[in-house]
C-alpha cells in the first residue's frame, strides 16, 4: 500500500494574486481509520466507501493485512475488509509507531480475539500522547494488562471483555472510539461517561447499530452500549465516511486569506459552525448550503483570539493552519492550545518567513498582523512538522513573494488526499519533487 516516500513541495508565491475555483472534499480520515479497525467486528467482507486515499489510510491498511485480514482497494476510495482471515492479535510495532491511530484495533481485536498486543503507539510529534485511560478502561472491563520492557503491552481478558462504567478524566477521542468498539461484542452494559462527541464517532457508532450493534448517545457524553455477547455484526452492511471537517476547514481558511471567491464542495458545514463563525466576524464572506460553502477573501481581516477544544469548540486540527490566517489579520491575536501542548513547532517556520509570533508559554502565542512573508535565505528550510502544520506551511507559502520548499511533505500526504492536485486546480503554483 501507500509508502511513505521523502519528497518536498516548491511552490509559487501568489504574491497578490487570488485562488478561484471549485474544491471537493474528501472522506474524513479519523472516522474512515475507525471504520477500518471496526471491520474486525463483523463477519465477513465490509465495504467502506468514502474512504481518503491518504498515507494513513495506507498504513492502517498494512496494520490490518499483517494481522491476517484481506484489504482490498476496490476503487481510489472504497476498500474491503475481511477479518475472517486474522490469526495474529499482536500490532506491528513499526507501522503502529508511525500512526497512533492503530492503537483504537486493540479494542475490536480484544473483545474478538481475547488478547492483543501493542507497541506505545506513535503518530504526529505533537506531545506526549499517553494512553492511560485506555488502559484504565481495559481493566475495567476484565482485562488483565502487562507492559514488559520494550513498552509493548500485552492485554489479554480471558473470560471476554465485560460492561463496566467507565470515566474520562480527559474526553479522549481515541480513547473513547477504543473501548466503545471493545464493549460493542462484550458482555453486557458498558457506560462510557464524559466522552468526546467528535462528529465522526457519531458517524462510526450509526453503522455499527445498522449493522447489530446497541450503542446509545454517541455524540453526547455518555454512551452505553449494550454487547452482543460475541455475536459479530453484519458485513452486508457498508461504511460511508463522513466528509472531513478538517480538510474542508483548511480550504476555507485558505479562502478566507486569499481566495477571489472559493467554492468548498462535499462539506458539512453543521460540523464547523465555530471555524466559520470567527471568519465571518474577521471580515471573510461565507454563504453556506447542507453540503457546501463559499468564501471570499476579508479585504482587512479583523484579528481575534482563540482558544481550541474538544467538539463542537474550535479544533486543534485547524490551530495551524488558522495561524497562518492571523499573520495577515490587523492587529494582535492570542491562540491559546488547549489540547496539545507540542503544537506550535511550526510558529519557527513562519517566523523565519517574518511573522512576528510570540511563544509566550508551550501552550500559548501571540501574533502581530498583518506581516509580509518572504523567501528564506538560500540554505535556510521549511518542513512539515505534522499534517496540519504541514499545511499552515504550504498555505503560508503561497502568501508569500518568491519560491518556496516544504519538505517533509508524507506527513501532509497521512491527511490530505493531493494537496497539490487541489491547488493547482484553483490557481496554485505547485509541484511535488524528491528531496
Ligand atoms: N490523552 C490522555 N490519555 C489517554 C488518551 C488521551 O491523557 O489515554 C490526552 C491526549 O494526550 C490529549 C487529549 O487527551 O492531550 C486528547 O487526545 P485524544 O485522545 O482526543 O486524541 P487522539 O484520539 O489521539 C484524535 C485525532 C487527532 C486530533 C485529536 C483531538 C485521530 C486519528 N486523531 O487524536 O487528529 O488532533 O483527536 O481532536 O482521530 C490529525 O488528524 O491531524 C490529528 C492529530
Amino acid at each position: 500500500m501507500s509508502p511513505i516516500t521523502k519528497e518536498s513541495f516548491v511552490i509559487q508565491g501568489l504574491a497578490g494574486k487570488k485562488l478561484r475555483g471549485t474544491v471537493k472534499i474528501n472522506g474524513a480520515k479519523n472516522a474512515a481509520l475507525k471504520a477500518m479497525a471496526a471491520a474486525v467486528l463483523f463477519d465477513g467482507p465490509v465495504t467502506l466507501n468514502n474512504i481518503p486515499d491518504t498515507n494513513d489510510v495506507g498504513v492502517m491498511s498494512d496494520v490490518l493485512i499483517k494481522l491476517g485480514a484481506k484489504v482490498e482497494k476496490k476503487s481510489p476510495n472504497t476498500l474491503t475488509i475481511d477479518s475472517t482471515f486474522i490469526s495474529k492479535t499482536d500490532i506491528d510495532s513499526e507501522l503502529a509507531q508511525n500512526m497512533r491511530a492503530s492503537v483504537v484495533l486493540t479494542g475490536p481485536l480484544l473483545v474478538r480475539y481475547k488478547k492483543v498486543s501493542f507497541p506505545s503507539p506513535g503518530g504526529c510529534v505533537i506531545g506526549t500522547r499517553p494512553i492511560d485511560m485506555f488502559i484504565e478502561g481495559y481493566k475495567k472491563m476484565g482485562a488483565t494488562i502487562d507492559p514488559n520492557e520494550e513498552m509493548v503491552y500485552s492485554i489479554s481478558a480471558k473470560n471476554g471483555v465485560s460492561g463496566a462504567d467507565v470515566f474520562f478524566n480527559i474526553q479522549t477521542v481515541g480513547g473513547t472510539e477504543t473501548l466503545m468498539l471493545a464493549a460493542v461484542l462484550g458482555k453486557g452494559k458498558t457506560i462510557l461517561r464524559n466522552c468526546a462527541m467528535e462528529p465522526e464517532i457519531v458517524n462510526v457508532a450509526e453503522w455499527l447499530n445498522t449493522a447489530g450493534a446497541k450503542i446509545k448517545g454517541a455524540g453526547t457524553t455518555t454512551i452505553e452500549i449494550e454487547g452482543t455477547g460475541g455475536k459479530l455484526l453484519n458485513s452486508k452492511i457498508s461504511y460511508t465516511a463522513i466528509p472531513d471537517r478538517i480538510e474542508a476547514g483548511s480550504f476555507l481558511i485558505l479562502g478566507a486569506t486569499c481566495a477571489e471567491e472559493l467554492m468548498i464542495e462535499d462539506c458539512r458545514p453543521d460540523h464547523m459552525e465555530s471555524v466559520i463563525n470567527l471568519l465571518k466576524d474577521s471580515g471573510a464572506t461565507i454563504t453556506t448550503t447542507g453540503n457546501s460553502i463559499t468564501v471570499k477573501a476579508a479585504a482587512n481581516p479583523k484579528p481575534f483570539n482563540i482558544r481550541t477544544h474538544e467538539y463542537p469548540g474550535f479544533p486543534t486540527d485547524i490551530q495551524a493552519p488558522m495561524v497562518t490566517y492571523l499573520t495577515q489579520a490587523h492587529g494582535e491575536s492570542m491562540v491559546f492550545e488547549t489540547i496539545f501542548e507540542g503544537r506550535f513547532k511550526y510558529v519557527e517556520d513562519l517566523s523565519k518567513m517574518g511573522a512576528t509570533i510570540t511563544i509566550m508559554n508551550p501552550r500559548e502565542i501571540l501574533i502581530k498582523g498583518p506581516t509580509a512573508l518572504a523567501e528564506l535565505p538560500e540554505k535556510d528550510e521549511l518542513r512539515a512538522h505534522d499534517i496540519r502544520a504541514g499545511f499552515a506551511i504550504v498555505m503560508a507559502a503561497l502568501l508569500g513573494k518568491g519560491t518556496f520548499t516544504v519538505h517533509n511533505i508524507h506527513l501532509v500526504d497521512r491527511g490530505y488526499e493531493r494537496l497539490e492536485e487541489k491547488l493547482t486546480k484553483l490557481g496554485a503554483s505547485i509541484k511535488r519533487t524528491q528531496t
